[in-house]
């Protein structure tokens, strides 16, 4: 397999297919068996790989090289599992360190991040400017009858549905996550303003950028821990054909103004175990494949999986 350099895909290769998926969640070995599985694909695909990987170095690494060894080109996006600094981690560093230190870990791969060129794809239903975004939150996903982070946060205590963020995803050196964030949206508005304005984009990152997909989490108050009211008008403000996104665990296809929004999320075992409607597979971007709706509700009556 030739590796052009990180951010420019080999020109020589005829494009295939745009495939994404996310939640890979490798620590469950039977998610890290089915990436061990997968089977190569053509020289001319590429893969958007949205986030939570896994949660040790170790663990990202392994995923990483796997995807890299079977797709031509690979983008991936943090999520929040990979940027946690786990007890379990030999690997110790925090916030912006262990962000940069996964980046590093792409580059020696050749995998392009938000911290490279926006490559575009020309395939099949494109041309299309691919946009991996690293965002985060900033707890303005606010529960109702809340207005602040601080009423949010406390109804989440109250109802005991806290998100683990809390206790491992360090914001150093910022001194809050939603400081991070929004250096992160200063960072990468520019950018986004400086895209040749005929092209349309592909949007991806790992959380949500609207505040709709929360809607139907079982637990709403875990909203604010998925995504930022800033971004709210983006997939129309930079064109975007589709917003590719994860971390909800909820994998569907919905529309915003006509925008196609594509949850790609593997999920836990036994989250799939769970709905054994929704095929576990590498989900088509461009060209897109059919709409996916939800499945009927589990057998226990619940009818969303809890968010992660
Ligand atoms: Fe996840
Ligand atoms: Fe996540």
């Amino acid at each position: 397999m030739s590796h052009a350099p990180v951010g420019i895909p080999d020109a020589s290769v005829v494009p295939g297919r745009l495939l994404a998926i996310s939640d890979l969640h490798v620590s469950h070995p039977r998610n890290r068996r089915w990436v061990a599985d997968l089977p190569p694909g053509s020289p001319g695909d590429w893969l958007l790989v949205v986030g939570d990987l896994a949660e040790k170095v170790e663990d990202i690494e392994w995923t990483l090289r796997t995807l890299r060894s079977r797709y031509g080109t690979v983008v991936w996006v943090p999520g929040n599992h990979d940027l946690w600094a786990h007890p379990r981690d030999p690997v110790k560093l925090r916030g912006e360190a262990r962000y940069q230190h996964l980046v590093a870990l792409c580059r020696e791969l050749g995998i392009i991040t938000p911290e490279d060129p926006y490559p575009v794809w020309t395939g099949d239903g494109g041309p299309a400017v691919i946009v991996p975004l690293f965002l985060l939150y900033d707890y303005t996903f606010r529960p109702d009858g809340t207005s602040t982070k601080a009423e949010a946060l406390d109804l989440a205590y109250r109802t005991g549905v806290i998100g683990a963020d809390e206790r491992h995803l360090h914001p150093d050196p910022y001194p809050s996550r939603e400081a991070w964030c929004q250096a992160r949206i200063d960072a990468t508005l520019p950018r986004l303003t400086a895209i040749d304005p005929e092209l349309p984009t592909i949007l991806v990152s790992h959380f949500p950028l609207t505040r709709e997909p929360t809607r139907i989490l079982r637990y709403p108050v875990f909203a604010q821990w998925c995504g930022t009211e800033q971004t709210a008008d983006w997939h129309r403000r930079f064109r975007a054909r589709t917003v590719v996104y994860g971390h909800l665990h909820i994998p569907r296809t919905t529309f915003e103004g006509g925008v196609r929004f594509e949850e790609v999320s593997l999920g836990y075992p036994y989250e799939q175990d769970r709905h054994p409607e929704r095929p576990r597979q590498l989900i088509p971007i461009l060209p897109p494949g059919p709409a996916r709706t939800l499945g009927p509700p589990p057998a226990d009556g619940s009818v969303h999986p809890p968010g992660r």
